[in-house]
């Protein structure tokens, strides 16, 4: 097949903002105990932190970190997870059946953050089972400097400096029957509206999220998003999306279209944030924080929770997804689609990080290593940070999907990066052709020499990392590439079923 694109660099959709390169770290499974945390492994340094993790989540290009939830979080008491570590209580993880032994609380995550490159925290609140009061006492704790009843608690736990968090989600997945404390919408919007402006009494200036549909698929998505507007469109900064795909056995064509539903649910969002905004005639401009997104295979074993009275395992095997190469295109393909969105999108986060749905495996006796994931992440993280996406011309050939009707074969976005170089990321969604795909460059262009062309693909489409062999999968060099600075033109072979930096 055959395909082309014309890029424009005067034409710019949006700078892309280094918080799209957020993760989700939920007290779920192997993530935080096993994952981040583990002071009995042979990895671990002094704080307990596994070292080998610390230095694939900084390849990786994370910014900021949305913790402690996920589900996780509607159950949460925060200060159980502070003050000296053989006093923090035992508790029980109702939305995963688990036992939480507070080892790791908001301490341990700061100096967590520290560590991984001084990342952002985006701290969830619980608004499931507590709201306002427990929202207020937190905000106290973290970020008052001192002289107060909860500042002063947090400095005699060791923290003299406030932690400073800006950015907060009031509430996780609240439209889901499965949360706990779930509210319809006119309940949740209403406790958005009090649990916002209460904490803005305390600082003006926070970043607050609200959230938006569990996944585009839920009955109320678009009434839910347009009630939470309704009612608390000037107090947020941000409505959230989250978004799970996954190929049903035999349907990888079909699962190779899954970022066409990503793009369509963010131009459904922005519909209803215009609406609102137009409605309410605010000046006040709301965004996108894609807080959750990824593949997950929530049918398979390894998401399997446990079940029992007595039955309340600590840290188990739990969403451990080993993923194919083509999990690692249609990831890729996710990645393309929030920068293409970048006037609007302006926080997300892949969930999660490590072992649960992550790109980074840690093995309890054997070193991290990068899942197929991985590496769309960290190309498209360290390459577009603070650069502008371009506008794209393009002529793409159509393919009929099973899901989502007639798509085009190829997705594309253009990126001037933040060195002054030009980073083009492409997917080939085809299972069976590979395309010859043409670019011409902008008319005036600077560019004198292609740095690098790599490509992610393998002729077996379920290709894996496994501990056994973890380098089975990585980026390979396309050396199919030609730039012909006379006619401004670039020209690359894309093989079926790939993702092409
Ligand atoms: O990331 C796993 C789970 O997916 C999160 O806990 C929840 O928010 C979502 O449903």
């Amino acid at each position: 097949l055959e395909a082309s694109s014309k890029i424009d660099d005067n034409a710019i959709v949006g700078k892309v903002e280094p918080r799209v390169f957020g993760t989700l770290i939920e007290q779920l499974g192997r993530g935080v105990y096993g994952g981040l945390y583990d002071p009995d492994s042979e990895y671990a340094d002094e704080e307990g932190f596994r070292t080998d993790v610390i230095e694939l989540v900084k390849e990786l290009g994370i910014t900021t970190v949305r913790w402690p939830g996920g589900n996780f979080v509607s159950g949460y008491k925060w200060e159980d997870g502070v003050g000296p570590k053989d006093k923090r209580p035992r508790r029980l993880d109702l939305a995963w059946h688990s036992t939480e032994t507070n080892q790791f609380g908001l301490h341990e995550m700061e100096r967590w953050l520290q560590k991984a490159g001084n990342l952002e925290l985006m701290a969830a609140l619980n608004m499931g089972t507590r709201g306002l009061q427990s929202a207020l006492d937190f905000l106290e704790y973290a970020n008052i400097p001192s002289g107060t009843a909860l500042a002063d608690q947090r400095i005699k736990n060791g923290a003299q400096k406030p932690f400073n968090i800006r950015l907060f989600c009031l509430g996780n997945e609240m439209d889901g029957k499965w949360q706990l404390g779930h509210l319809d919408q006119v309940e949740y919007a209403k406790k958005v509206a009090r649990v916002a402006a209460g904490m803005r009494q305390m600082d003006p200036h926070l970043e607050l999220i609200g959230c938006g549909s569990s996944n585009h698929g839920m009955a109320t998505f678009g009434e839910w998003e347009e009630t939470l507007l309704q009612y608390a469109y000037d107090e947020i900064d941000f409505v959230s999306c989250h978004a799970y795909y996954h190929a049903d056995p035999g349907k990888l064509a079909t699962f190779l279209g899954s970022a066409v539903d990503m793009d369509r649910f963010i131009d459904e969002v922005v519909s209803c944030i215009d609406a609102s905004k137009a409605k309410l005639r605010s000046n006040h401009q709301v965004n996108i924080s894609f807080d959750e997104w990824n593949v997950w295979y929530q049918g398979s074993e390894p998401s399997k929770v446990p079940e029992g009275l007595n039955n309340w395992p600590v840290a188990p095997h739990l969403l451990e997804d080993i993923y194919t190469v083509t999990d690692a295109v249609v990831v890729g393909d996710f990645l393309i689609t929030l920068l293409k969105h970048a006037d609007w999108v302006k926080a997300a986060s892949i969930a999660q990080l490590v072992n649960v749905i992550g790109p980074i495996m840690a093995p309890a006796h054997a070193p991290a290593y990068h899942q197929t994931t991985f590496y769309p992440f960290s190309e498209t993280a360290s390459l577009t940070k603070n650069g502008r996406v371009l506008t794209e011309v393009s002529t793409f050939p159509k393919l009929e999907n099973e899901k989502y009707g007639t798509i085009d074969v190829i997705d594309s976005v253009s990126v001037y990066c933040a060195n002054n170089s030009l980073a083009i990321f492409i997917v080939n969604r085809s299972t069976d052709e590979d395309i010859n795909y043409k670019i011409a460059l902008p008319a005036d262009h600077k560019y004198s020499e292609i740095v690098k062309a790599q490509t992610l693909h393998d002729d077996n489409f379920y290709a894996q990392n496994t501990a056994e062999n973890n380098s089975r999968v990585i980026l390979n060099d396309n050396d199919s590439i030609k730039l012909d600075l006379q006619q401004k033109k670039l020209e690359i072979n894309l093989p079926r079923n790939s993702w092409t930096v």
